[in-house]
């Protein structure tokens, strides 16, 4: 505390302004240790001995490239165990397909940080492969067992006073989260199912952490503040989030890994909360850190805008309320300086498959299968991408003409407004152009707003499927094809 030391009682006063207003969100960055039992506004910190603690992990990706989404879950279920959270509160989605995978250089163990232990070890396989679905993300949440297909059965079976967090990790787009298995998660049905889970009076409150790119779109006019609800997001509703410990960076995973190990945002919490004492850090404050962390680099070259949606006020809250906290770090007091160091560099999400293939391909043995593999993997991907772009163009341009087409394409909507208003719309527009064109896929994801914009103008999905017809004369192979898995709305 060495910064604060002169400063001594105004720091007192200033931590306890809080108590003298009204306004409970005047909350100042730095608190005294010693006001952990002081620190109870309107109620939120209440008893923090009252109520369960409850945590759903998700991660929304499969495969080998995606290596970092799994890591970032396994890791959290070690941050919530080691807090005192019991297995049976804890809900883990993944697809479970990195710690025996092939190319995984230490079968059955996941890292997520270049010098990082284990974080696979215990962690409970509740829904895995095919059962990580939205159906079964949305049950757990709902505490609807009936609603469940395969998996543990456990579900988020809270009361009115538990606490409820859940971190969610994968790809994204506008409006739109990556699930391993279609359809994706759509931004206006999780949003429908945590007012759901609010008028069932089950919680509290609850806190979502979300890593995705355009991560801000799924919350931004359309996360209520009534509902007991603390989004924070690892970007904003208009850019990429970032994958990190990616080989070729410093620091960079062992050289054996041809894979990213973690995303920006996802690491800078845990990190974070790995080494604090979660029983005097407030929500707020890891925000702020996390903020600093995440938008590392002043260049701006990488890095996003970490944003914060819902009830504010239950920033106030420690970390403790949702995550316990690990009696190793009774003894760390928390000052906003001791910060974990920036990141020198970082992937953007959409091109971490590519830094993936890439290595691989560059990294196999001469003449091998694996680097003919590598190298067909990587053409098809970059193929299929560059499909998607023209395609999507094409239809833009049939739709208005060359100019007006473009300017559909890339626009924006006021800040605060949801991304579409006819959510229904967007979905069928989305299904109309994969019929003809193919999968959208995890990179297509990225068009998610022109798709928006094109349902915002006033078009119908008759013409749209029209019109995709005529732009896309080459329909994909497997595993682009849409036949292959089904529809991603
Ligand atoms: C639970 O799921 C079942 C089956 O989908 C559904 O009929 C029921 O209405 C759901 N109950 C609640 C409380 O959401
Ligand atoms: C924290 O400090 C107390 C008092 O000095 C000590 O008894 C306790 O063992 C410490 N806890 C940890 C985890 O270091």
């Amino acid at each position: 505390m060495g910064r604060y030391a002169g400063g001594g009682l105004l720091f007192l006063l200033l931590s306890l302004l809080p108590l003298l207003r009204a306004d409970s969100r005047v909350d100042p960055m730095i608190r005294l240790p010693s006001d952990l039992g002081a620190n109870r506004i309107n109620g939120h910190d209440g008893d923090e001995s009252v109520g369960t603690r409850w945590a759903v992990l998700i991660a929304g990706s499969s495969g080998y490239g995606n290596y970092r989404h799994q890591a970032d879950i396994c890791h959290a279920y070690q941050i919530m165990k080691a807090g005192g959270l019991k297995d049976e509160n804890i809900i883990v989605f993944m697809y479970d397909d990195i710690a025996y995978n092939e190319e995984n250089p230490r079968p059955g163990v996941i890292i997520n940080h270049p010098q990082g232990g284990d974080v696979y070890a215990g962690v409970p396989k509740d829904y895995v492969g095919e059962d990580v679905n939205v159906g079964n993300f949305f049950a757990v949440l709902l505490g609807n067992s009936s609603a469940l297909t395969g998996g543990s059965k456990k579900v988020v079976d809270s009361g009115p006073d538990d606490h409820i967090f859940v971190y969610y990790s994968d790809h994204g787009g506008p409006g739109v989260l990556g699930m391993p298995t279609y359809p994706h998660l759509y931004a206006d049905d999780l949003v429908a199912v945590l007012k759901k889970k609010h008028a069932l009076g089950t919680y509290k409150s609850l806190v979502f952490y979300l890593e995705a790119c355009e991560s801000g779109s799924i919350f931004e006019g359309l996360l209520p503040n009534d509902i007991n609800v603390y989004a924070t997001t690892a970007s904003n509703a208009e850019e990429s989030s970032w994958g990190t410990y990616c080989p070729g960076e410093f620091p960079s995973p062992p050289p054996e890994y041809w894979t990213c190990l973690g995303d920006l945002y996802s690491v800078a919490w845990m990190e974070d909360s790995d080494r604090h004492n979660l029983r005097t850090e407030s929500l707020k404050q890891q925000y702020h850190l996390v903020k600093a962390r995440t938008s590392a680099d002043n260049s701006g070259s990488f890095g996003s805008h970490v944003m914060q949606y819902g009830n504010l006020d239950l920033s106030v809250d420690h970390l403790y309320l949702y995550m316990g906290s690990n009696p190793a770090n009774d003894n760390v007091t928390f000052i906003d300086d001791n910060a974990l160091p920036l990141f020198s560099m970082a992937v953007n999400q959409r091109d971490a498959d590519l830094v993936y293939y890439w290595h691989k391909f560059k990294q196999s043995s001469q003449g091998s299968q694996q680097k003919l593999d590598a190298q067909r993997q990587l053409l098809d991907v970059m193929s299929h991408r560059l499909h998607v772009d023209n395609s999507i163009e094409l239809v833009a341009k049939l739709l208005f003409g060359s100019k007006k087409g473009m300017e559909v394409l890339k626009g924006g909507r006021p800040a605060g407004q949801p991304l579409v208003d006819d959510w229904d719309c967007l979905k069928s527009m989305v299904r109309s152009f994969e019929a003809q064109c193919g999968s959208l896929s995890q990179y297509g994801m990225k068009h998610m707003r022109s798709l928006a914009n094109i349902c915002n103008a006033g078009i119908r999905k008759e013409t749209m499927a029209e019109v995709a017809a005529q732009a896309c004369l080459r329909f994909p192979s497997n595993p682009w094809s849409s036949l292959h898995r089904g529809f991603s709305a």
